[in-house]
């Protein structure tokens, strides 16, 4: 019985992100660009029904709904390679057309009026699948249809599909040099509340992180979207081939967050990822193999997270699952863990057991291995936090001089004030709370007040 999972991709970024990610599921899959099966797509161990439909004529259709405010991202997908893919009904563009101007407010606004068509859409789809597992949401928190129509549609997601799992692939904007959006530490604010409070899983990507790492993968010093895209892509799909290729375990999606996320407000998870095709092909791949023990080292170093975290002495791992590809063997794995922990390279959380989880996935028969094993990282690490408390200093000093404040007010959410703001930054101030709190060892203890408010 498959366990479908319905895309819902918002806003530029949304549905750039995702235009690659259907790609990549296409290569990996054998489907054509028109949908058709491949002539050499026979193997048929895989899932293709977890992210595709097939249509009356057989041919494979992702479970996606393109959302935009403005045409120019969902016209050129229409007008690109991939085109003929998806079912024509599933764009949907705000009738004005003119974008949310990256003002979480309007976009949020905007959600009132075209909740009906979107969640039109989203019905079909869910009543076009057999057992639903869940929803994806794929967009950025900096701007507004991604961030404000998004904090808007998973609100409206957790009342109407209250059992099914929602997770996210949010992407963060550069909080180190502020990034490309000014008010982005308002919208980044706001959209954060609802990702603590209605989504079951974030898989948080920042563009500050996104931006080095393929910077110095390809040698060149300003990366456009596309090249920072695909490894947004590298690692959606990664992270998806236990659902597309299932083994023993960690097949579903409820299993993966069951394994990653032990108390459900401290569901952020980073990523990390190696090596990326074109890595180290010169020097390294002529001298050395990659190996399983390389590869788990790797994950574990800063440089190859994606996203931009401080810790501290105090931070640890909540939990750890490390998706492996390629020529690997369980004793290989376990051999490799035994290394790991005797040179403690991780540090876990002091009140549970914890250590690193393991998946060994097949992978696609048609794609060539450039490596021979790759893995993905899925962690969650207390210092996530890091990244939201500079979230929230960054509003506080755009607040406190009343900055670009006009543009909210005009908005129906603010129109009995600014109490969106105080409310979301308490959240906000709740989860990092949470996370500080699960770096004691009392953090489960009933009398231990944990100091997270709110839900
Ligand atoms: P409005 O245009 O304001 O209505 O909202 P939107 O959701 O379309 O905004 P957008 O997705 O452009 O959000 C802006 C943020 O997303 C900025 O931080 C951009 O750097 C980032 N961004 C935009 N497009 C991409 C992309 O293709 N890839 C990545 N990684 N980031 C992107
Ligand atoms: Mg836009």
């Amino acid at each position: 019985m498959p366990r479908e999972i319905i895309t819902i991709q918002a806003g530029q970024c949304g549905n750039s992100i995702a235009s690659q990610f259907w790609q990549h599921l296409c290569l990996e899959h054998g489907i054509s660009r028109d949908g058709n099966l491949e002539d050499f797509a026979t193997e048929g161990n895989d899932r293709k029904d977890v992210f595709f439909y097939q249509s009356d004529d057989t041919r494979y259709v992702p479970r996606a709904i393109l959302v935009d405010l403005e045409p120019r991202v969902l016209n050129s997908i229409q007008a690109g390679p991939y085109k003929n893919i998806y079912n024509p009904e599933n764009f949907f563009l705000g009738e004005q057309g003119s974008g949310a101007g990256n003002n979480w407010a309007a976009g949020y606004a905007a959600g009132d009026r075209v909740q009906e068509e979107i969640f039109d859409m989203i019905d079909r789809e869910a009543d076009g699948s057999d057992s639903l597992e869940g929803f994806m949401l794929l967009h950025s928190i900096a701007g507004g249809t991604g961030s404000g129509l998004g904090s808007y549609l998973l609100e409206r997601m957790n009342d109407r599909f209250p059992k099914k799992i929602i997770q996210t692939y949010s992407v963060f904007p550069d909080t180190a040099t502020g990034g490309d959006v000014v008010v982005n530490p308002y919208n980044s604010l706001l959209s954060l509340r609802r990702l603590t409070q209605n989504a079951d899983s974030v898989v948080v990507l920042d563009n500050g992180a996104l931006t080095r790492i393929a910077a110095d993968r390809l040698h060149v010093q300003e990366p456009s979207f596309q090249q920072v895209n695909q490894l947004v892509s590298t690692v959606m799909s990664a992270s998806t081939t236990t659902l597309r290729y299932p083994g023993y375990m960690h097949n579903d999606l409820v299993g993966i967050i069951a394994s990653l996320i032990p108390t459900p407000r401290c569901h952020f998870l980073t990523t990390a990822y190696t090596p990326f095709t074109g890595d180290n092909i010169d020097q390294a791949k002529t001298v050395r193999k990659t190996t399983v023990l390389e590869v788990m080292r790797r994950l574990l170093q800063p440089k190859n997270r994606m996203v931009s975290i401080t810790p501290s002495k105090a931070s640890c791992y909540i939990s750890i699952l490390n998706i492996i590809q390629g020529e690997a063997d369980p004793t290989d794995v376990h051999k490799s863990l035994l290394r790991i922990r005797e040179r403690r390279m991780a540090t876990f959380i002091p009140w549970g057991p914890a250590s690193i989880q393991v998946a060994l996935t097949k992978k696609s028969p048609y794609l060539q291995n450039t490596h021979r094993v790759s893995g993905l990282m899925l962690a969650n690490h207390t210092s996530v936090a890091t990244l939201f408390r500079r979230i929230v200093v960054q509003y506080e000093k755009m607040r406190k001089r009343n900055a670009y404040l006009e543009q909210y007010k005009k908005e129906a959410p603010f129109s009995d004030g600014l109490g969106e703001f105080d409310e979301a930054k308490e959240v906000v101030n709740g989860l990092i709370a949470e996370y500080e709190a699960a770096e004691r060892d009392d953090y489960l203890d009933p009398d231990a007040g944990t100091g997270g408010q709110g839900t």
